[in-house]
This record gives C-alpha cells, sequence and structure tokens, in this order.
C-alpha cells in the first residue's frame, strides 16, 4: 500500500536523509514515488544522483504532488513552512511532522483547517536504521494514516503507535533524547576502561559493543532486565560488586531524574511553541 503513494519529503537534511534512505533500500517505496525538497541546490543534485528520487527547490510543488507530506525542517522554522504550502494542504493528503517539540496543537492552531495530522517523534539512531520512533495521530487521522506512519517510520528502526497524545513530552524525555543519556554512559565506561589500563580505542570499541549486545539480549528474549542481571551477577562475583557502586552512586535514581527533567524541557518548549505558533497567525 505504501509502494504506491506519493511522497513529500520537505527539508532533506539528516533526519530527511535517513528516512528517504530507510524508504528506498528497505523496498517499501518506489524511488519514482518520492519527491524531496530543500533549500540547497548541490545537497538536492547529490540525492537525486544517489537515490534517483524527484526533487525541487519548490516546497509547494512536492506538496501538491503528493499524497503523503513528511516535514523534516528545523522546528524553528516549520510554522513558515506549514503556511507556505498550506493553501495545498487538505483532507486527501496524509500531514507527518518530525519537528521535534512541536506539539499537534500547534500544527493544527498555524494550519486552521480539518487535516489528517501525524506527529512523529524518532530518535537520531535512525541514521543507522535503528531508530525507536513514536507515532501520535491528531483527531482526523483514520487508522489507515496510522498503519502508513508506521509502515513509513518502521523502515528507520522500529516504530509504535501511542494513543495518549499528552505523552509526546516523556517520549521526548525517554527515547528521544535517550541516545545522548547512553553516549554519556559509554563515554565513561571507556573513560574508566582507560583508568584500569586499556587503550582508549579498545575500551570505547568495548562499551560500544557491550550496549549493543545487552540491548539485542533485551529485545530478542525478551527477559526482564532485572532477571539477564541476575544471569551476569555470580556470589560474590565482579559484576555484583560493580552493581554495588552503581546503586551507591544513585545510578536509577539519576536516570529517573534526568528523564522526568528532560520531560518537563519539553512541556516547557512545547507551549512556547505553541503561543509563538498563534503569534505567527
Ligand atoms: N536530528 C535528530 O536526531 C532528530 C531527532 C528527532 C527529531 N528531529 C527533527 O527532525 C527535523 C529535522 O532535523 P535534522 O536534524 O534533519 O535537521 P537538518 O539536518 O537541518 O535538516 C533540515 C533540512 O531542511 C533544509 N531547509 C531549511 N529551510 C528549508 C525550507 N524552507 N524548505 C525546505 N527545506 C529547508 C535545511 O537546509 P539548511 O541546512 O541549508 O538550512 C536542511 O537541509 C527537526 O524538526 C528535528 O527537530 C531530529
Amino acid at each position: 500500500m505504501l509502494k504506491n503513494k506519493k511522497i513529500a519529503i520537505i527539508g532533506t537534511g539528516n533526519m530527511g536523509e535517513a528516512l528517504l534512505s530507510g524508504l528506498i533500500s528497505s523496498g517499501s517505496s518506489d524511488p519514482k514515488n518520492i519527491i524531496c525538497t530543500d533549500v540547497r541546490e548541490n545537497k538536492l543534485k547529490s540525492i537525486q544522483e544517489k537515490y534517483g528520487v524527484h526533487t525541487t527547490a519548490d516546497n509547494v510543488k512536492a506538496v501538491e504532488a503528493s499524497e503523503i507530506i513528511i516535514y523534516a525542517v528545523k522546528p524553528q522554522i516549520i510554522a513558515s513552512v506549514l503556511k507556505e504550502t498550506a493553501s495545498c494542504l487538505d483532507m486527501s493528503k496524509l500531514i507527518i511532522s518530525i519537528a521535534a517539540g512541536v506539539p499537534l496543537v500547534a500544527i493544527e492552531s498555524c494550519l486552521n483547517k480539518e487535516l489528517r495530522l501525524i506527529r512523529v517523534m524518532p530518535n537520531i539512531a535512525a541514521f543507522v536504521k535503528e531508530s525507536a520512533s513514536v507515532i501520535a495521530a491528531g483527531g482526523k487521522a483514520t487508522q489507515e494514516d496510522i498503519k502508513l506512519s508506521l509502515a513509513i517510520f518502521d523502515s528507520m528502526g522500529k516504530s509504535i503507535f501511542l494513543k495518549e497524545n499528552i505523552l509526546m513530552d516523556a517520549i521526548t524525555g525517554l527515547s528521544g533524547s535517550g541516545p545522548a543519556y547512553i553516549f554519556l554512559i559509554v563515554d565513561a565506561m571507556a573513560d574508566a576502561g582507560v583508568k584500569v589500563g586499556l587503550s582508549r580505542e579498545d575500551a570505547l570499541f568495548l562499551s560500544s559493543q557491550t550496549v549493543l549486545g545487552a540491548a539485542k539480549l533485551l529485545i530478542e528474549t525478551k527477559e526482564h532486565p532485572g532477571r539477564l542481571k541476575d544471569m551476569v551477577t555470580s556470589p560474590g562475583g565482579t559484576a555484583i560488586a560493580g552493581i554495588h557502586t552503581l546503586e551507591k552512586g544513585g545510578l536509577r535514581t539519576t536516570l529517573m531524574n534526568a528523564v522526568e527533567a528532560a520531560t518537563k524541557r519539553s512541556q516547557e518548549l512545547g507551549e512556547i511553541m505553541i503561543k509563538n505558533f498563534s503569534n505567527e497567525q
């Protein structure tokens, strides 16, 4: 079903290209059905050569020609790009925004007409087709729209549908911002490896591969993390000594506080966005 749909990607930067690459390499979409826009002509030329898709610097033309429109421009400019293309948006098109921190109500207030809207919160692992993406739907989006969106974002990782729009800030705090927490943990583990005598290169490889392996084990076995932790900790052994130190340092509380702080920040930024979007009316 997705394969025959005409798709526009508005803003083919880092995320737009990750999405484009996922759609094509997974075979979910045909290059001849995709049109990409950007402000930089050289970028469009290289996208066209690399993926064989249509390209244009004209957002309106791309929106007119498409049934699914994915807005992948920065949050700071999405209001002006929505306004620029608003006259060609109607209920015949599925409109998807991946702009971080821009609530659906802000987009609704900016466009001020009935539209099939979807908001998606992907994360940076989209670049390696391992994004954890969450899809939320506006009031007029259909079940078919949700299915299409899941198919689109499954092409660059794994995606789930969230019924409660209000939890999008929590998603931003957990999986949207989560890669940053893990990078910090990996960096700290690499430092620790260096401290106990490993080369920087080996320490970084070993900590990254350990995180990848642990995540894969969790996902593939579907075991509870506590049970897997019990499997690694032998009586009087090394892992339990390390875990004792992590618990003393408040690792769990620190991570919970981090997700809570990021969620609150996302709520604050969302409120600012709603105000800015309605001021642009
Ligand atoms: N990167 C992430 O990890 C991540 C995670 C979750 C969500 N997101 C969201 O994804 C969206 C895209 O992020 P990104 O990191 O891919 O940003 P990006 O690399 O800056 O991509 C945006 C692209 O749009 C182009 N552009 C600027 N003005 C435009 C216009 N009027 N019409 C068409 N294209 C235009 C930009 O060109 P110039 O560079 O020349 O301005 C750039 O190539 C953002 O809303 C962000 O919040 C990103």
